[in-house]
């Protein structure tokens, strides 16, 4: 990507790095713990479902919108409809990007410090890690600057080279890890947990739970899409791209739970542990596993990647925000956005056993949140946010800026999709917002 508003390379390099910003922490660490928290095989359907008629449907809008307003998500529906009140969506966009930058850099650093501990074999206690206010704060710290430091010089040269190269060995990594997690004694009670649907365990709550890990795992519902598809050419074509995208996400996470869970099972762990939930089961299976240590460290470094070319994506859309709005030096913004992000993130990083009033901070109700800051930082800005976001765009897309125009755009470049658009028209207009508004309403406990 250029520093100015340039266009990707290539299909490859635009499908590259959207992947890039879809496969992350959301898939490895986010997905696997959901999954547990909330029941196992009936959620991975449900998540499934909500990605094919929710999540693939919704990313052909924010792509559209993108492309044809070559814009950031302000500055593209300021371009279809100028001054309104719809701006502020935008606006809600660049904010849900600092929030959920503020916990996921947290979580990227323990990732990175886990590289160490691994290469060292001074495992130890997660808990004991995360309640040490220096390593967490100084870990968050470097992460946030290799991050500011990418962002600062473009994304293309490096970022993207190397995603190419470390994304496939990360995949080979999981293939291996998952042969051996299933030869484990026990494992088959895991794939059962992972791959068995008991139905009785979708609830309200499990639908938001399923939603929002869909748009969080896809990078959408908060104008990323809209920003990385105003860098793609008008002859690509958008409708197989976004297909890989989910494609390659989904495929992922899916495997990364077939590593979690019969190795949880195996060690006689708890599936619902929460975020710690990866932190304890792979270290464990790395000390082990034959060369365990060699293979752990890797594996914490390929995962150090796939966060940072989120991370880059999440810092992105504030930056082309300010840089295309209000017209400042892309070079000086960076520095300023990753700072204040930084200072908004103290409180999640402290909120692991460091500083009491943070761990136990309970504002909303537990079925919502886990009673620490980041896990309301995680409900409010991945969860909510990016739901509601996702319903409002939809509305947008579909009524203001209108499905014909919408899908005029995307028959640029893949000419088939004229056959199957009415059904997308009616997706967007309808169908997206009502199930997005239904389940945001049983949040409130109204259909309880
Ligand atoms: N999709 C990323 C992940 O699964 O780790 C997180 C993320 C990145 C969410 C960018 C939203 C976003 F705009």
């Amino acid at each position: 990507m250029d520093n100015n508003r340039g266009q990707w390379s290539s299909k490859i390099g635009f499908v590259f790095a959207a992947a890039g910003s879809a496969i992350g922490l959301g898939n490895i660490w986010r997905f696997p713990y959901v999954v547990g928290e909330n029941g196992g095989a009936a959620f991975v359907l449900l998540y499934i479902l909500f990605v094919i008629l929710i999540g693939l449907p919704y990313m052909f809008a924010e792509l559209a919108l993108g492309r044809s307003s070559q814009k950031n998500p302000v500055g593209a529906i300021n371009s279809i409809k100028q001054d309104s009140l719809w701006k502020w969506v935008g606006g809600l966009g660049v904010l849900t990007g600092i929030g959920i930058l503020s916990f996921y850099g947290v979580i990227a650093g323990w990732t990175f410090g886990y590289i160490f501990k691994t290469a060292t074999g001074n495992l130890g206690e997660f808990g004991d890690f995360v309640s040490n206010p220096f390593i967490v704060l100084l870990l968050f710290a470097v992460f946030m600057f290799i991050t500011t430091m990418i962002v600062y010089g473009g994304v293309e040269r490096g970022i993207e080279r190397w995603s190419k190269i470390l994304m496939p060995i990360l995949f080979i990594l999981l293939v291996g890890l998952i042969i051996y997690a299933n030869t484990l004694e026990g494992s088959g009670e895991g794939l059962a947990f992972y791959l068995q649907p008991d139905f009785s365990k979708i609830t309200g709550r499990t639908m938001l739970a399923a939603l929002g890990q869909a748009f969080f795992s896809m990078s959408l519902g908060m104008g990323l899409m809209i920003t990385y598809g105003s860098y793609v050419s008008k002859k690509e074509n958008l409708i197989s791209s976004a297909f890989l995208i989910g494609l390659f996400d989904t495929l992922i996470a899916i495997m990364a739970g077939l590593i979690i869970f019969p190795a949880l099972f195996a060690m006689g762990e708890n599936p619902s542990a929460g975020p710690s939930l990866v932190f304890v089961i792979f270290p464990k299976l790395f000390t082990q596993m034959p060369g365990g240590l060699i293979v752990g460290t890797f594996f914490f470094l390929l995962l150090s990647v796939a966060a940072l070319t989120s991370t880059i994506s999440l810092l992105e859309v504030p930056v082309a925000y300010m840089v295309d709005e209000k017209k400042v030096k892309r070079k000086k913004i960076v520095w300023v956005v990753a700072l204040f992000t930084y200072i908004i993130g103290i409180p999640s990083a402290l909120s692991q056993g460091a500083s009491g009033f943070f761990t136990e901070f309970s504002i909303l109700p537990d079925r919502l949140s886990s009673p620490d800051f980041l896990g309301h930082m995680s409900f409010l800005w991945g969860d909510f946010s990016l739901a509601f976001g996702a319903f409002l765009l939809s509305i947008f897309v579909g009524w203001v800026w209108g499905g014909e125009n919408a899908a005029r755009e995307l028959e640029s470049g893949s000419p088939f999709f004229a056959r199957t658009k009415t059904i997308w028209i009616f997706m967007i207009r309808y169908f997206i917002p009502i199930v997005i508004f239904m389940i945001l309403l049983n949040l409130f406990g109204i259909f309880d």
